[in-house]
């Protein structure tokens, strides 16, 4: 109806994306195929069967175990380049302009896979969106909090040529958020940072930890943007710093409901960030297995909230000034 077309037609930007999170069952099942690669007992045998799993998630780690054995299928620089073709020509149909698209390296280099091929096969398939739909994109590296340390800091090593020339253009954190603090990796977020002072610092951070890790992951790391954050909504000093300095909130609606973060979108604190001027973005986190891209997640803040296009606007404008795009391009989606 109406209401679809408006939504569709809105300018979106994405600015939490795990490109990993985009390998639907199908393709997954394919590429185990192709690449020889077998499961652990007990894992389904079916992609309908898998897809199915997916409803029964009791919170991020139950989806983590999964999401970390669909990895293993991703072998070719062709594999990865299929899998971002796949999900940017999904979402080139659903008004997205902008991605930001994450993609964890230690998931792939502890299998004895470069950095520079999984690199190599997002970017070419970037580049291809960008000549034929005109999405712009940047990529983002995230460190596996569950990691050492060591293990961290020698994938900054790895990473270092791309971080140096800017093709890698963030930074972000993810995986397990609770055992491990955003203050862990204080010296790495440092040590990264150092090779190019241009680096945009991201970090997911009161998913399932509490609003002490939004201040320590801005104080520690000093992050410019908070993935999910939605538990800032529990320290009224935590929603008034991130108000007043501008700091975006990458919101991911169905992610919150399948990893039961929320028991349906309408208690999301989404009116209140609104009220409260806390910019944020509305984001897919791990499409192919949360049940909906980019479109879908908006289609269900609707439903659940029912903004006036006028929130619209706001929600839209901020996801705008929140990319890390260059300052020409959002001029043009603004
Ligand atoms: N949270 C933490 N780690 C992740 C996520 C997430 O939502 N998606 C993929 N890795
Ligand atoms: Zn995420």
């Amino acid at each position: 109806e109406n209401q679809v077309a408006f939504l569709t037609e809105i300018p979106k930007c994405e600015h939490h994306l795990h490109i990993e999170g985009t390998l639907e069952p199908k393709l997954l099942f394919q590429l185990a195929e192709k690449n020889s690669i077998t499961f652990p007992q007990g894992f389904p045998t079916t992609h309908e069967e898998l897809a199915e799993s997916y409803n029964h998630f009791s919170n991020l780690q139950d989806f983590l175990d999964v999401y970390y054995i669909g990895c293993n299928v991703l072998i070719s620089e062709e594999d990865f380049y299929l899998l971002t073709l796949e999900y940017l020509t999904k979402v080139s149909k659903q008004g997205l302009k902008h991605t930001e698209i994450f993609f964890d390296p230690q998931s792939h280099t502890a299998r004895g896979l470069t950095i520079d091929l999984v690199f190599n096969g997002i970017q070419r398939a970037c580049d291809e969106i960008l000549a034929k739909k005109g999405i712009t994109t940047k990529i983002i590296m995230c460190l596996l909090r569950h990691c050492t340390i060591e293990d961290c800091s020698e994938t900054i090593d790895l990473a270092e040529h791309l971080i140096k020339e800017g093709k890698i253009h963030g930074l972000g954190l993810d995986s397990s958020e609770k055992p491990f603090p955003p203050e862990l990796f204080e010296q790495i977020y440092l040590k990264a940072k150092a090779l190019n002072p241009k680096l945009r610092l991201t970090a997911h951070a009161g998913e399932e930890g509490d609003s002490s890790y939004i201040t320590t992951a801005l104080d520690k790391l000093n992050v410019e943007r908070i993935d999910h954050g939605v538990r800032s909504i529990e320290d009224p000093k935590v929603i008034a710093r991130l108000a007043k300095n501008k700091i975006m909130l990458s919101v991911c609606p169905l992610s919150n409901v399948v990893l039961r973060v929320v028991k349906n979108v309408s208690e999301l604190p989404i009116r209140k960030f609104l009220d409260a001027n806390v910019p944020f973005s509305i984001n897919s986190d791990d499409p192919a297995y949360f049940g909906g891209y980019i479109l879908d997640n908006y289609l269900e803040v609707q439903r659940r909230f029912n903004l006036s296009k006028k929130d619209w606007a706001i929600i839209a404008t901020n996801a705008i000034l929140g990319s890390w795009c260059d300052e020409e391009r959002k001029t043009e989606l603004l």
